[in-house]
């Protein structure tokens, strides 16, 4: 079975006394994942170093930056390189979420440098995708999310497709508490996966892990990750509480 995940977005939440006493209370309640399980908790620039010495001291708890920069490095004042976060360690980062792509005008092309340069410097993308409420009230998601994995992931060769990771998250689900239904979920993303094995072969597009975000609760996880192509869940608002956290990781298959 392909690789099952709860990934936890705290965005810009918390102070890092708060950050501890969540993190704290998420590792004290010593769940623990099964071999193809990992647990990531996504967390603000200035905290990764200290969060990390909290988080993986546990085996198969990881914590991830929610961003890097599209360039190399060079004279980007406040931004932060693939780079950097390799050089302390970091595994897993977070692109692409429409917040950026809204607030900060993120393209698909620049996803597609952002995804270069974490991969050159074996960092594992975790990429955003999902559409607006206008084209799912059009019934256009599929085109449009389909587009969004073509002009920033269909570069990669198939070796470096294999090693990111897909999080579907409906715009028009993210802190509205308005969740996708689980056939909803399984639907779009049984489509991606189908335009992933459209370019790259079934056996490949097999091993991606595929999440879905958009008010995923502790109430709804286990139905929804029940689904066969809902690989676990990339987790807002309700992970920023210890106890409701601990039960959608509870929730992996
Ligand atoms: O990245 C996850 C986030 O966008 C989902 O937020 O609060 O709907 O779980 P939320």
């Amino acid at each position: 079975m392909r690789q099952q995940i709860a990934a936890a977005n705290w965005k810009m939440n918390l102070t890092w006394e708060q950050g501890q006493q969540l993190l704290n209370g998420i590792l004290g309640a010593n769940v623990t994942p099964k071999q193809n399980q990992a647990v990531i908790i996504a967390v603000p620039f200035p905290y990764l170093t200290a969060a990390k010495e909290i988080v993986e001291k546990k085996a198969g708890y990881f914590v991830a930056a929610q961003n890097c920069y599209y360039k190399k490095s060079g004279a980007f004042t406040g931004e932060v390189s693939a780079e950097m976060l390799k050089s302390i360690g970091v595994k897993y980062v977070v692109i692409g979420h429409s917040e950026r792509r809204e607030y900060f005008n993120e393209t698909n092309q620049q996803l597609a440098d952002k995804l270069n340069l974490l991969l050159e410097n074996g960092i594992v993308p975790i990429f955003c995708c999902g559409e607006p409420l206008a084209v799912r009230e059009a019934n256009e998601q599929n085109s449009y999310v389909e587009q969004q994995l073509v002009e920033s992931l269909f570069h990669l060769t198939p070796e470096q497709i294999s090693g990111i990771v897909i999080a579907y998250e409906p715009i028009w689900a993210i802190g509205t508490g308005k969740t996708a239904t689980a056939d909803q979920a399984q639907e779009i993303q049984a489509y991606l996966r189908s335009v992933l094995a459209g370019k790259y072969g079934k056996e490949v597009a097999a091993k991606i892990p595929v999440l879905y975000g958009g008010s995923v609760k502790a109430a709804n996880a286990k139905e929804i990750f029940a689904n066969e192509d809902v690989d676990g869940g990339l987790v807002g608002g309700a992970s920023l509480q210890a106890d409701e956290f601990v039960k959608i990781i509870e929730g992996l298959k």
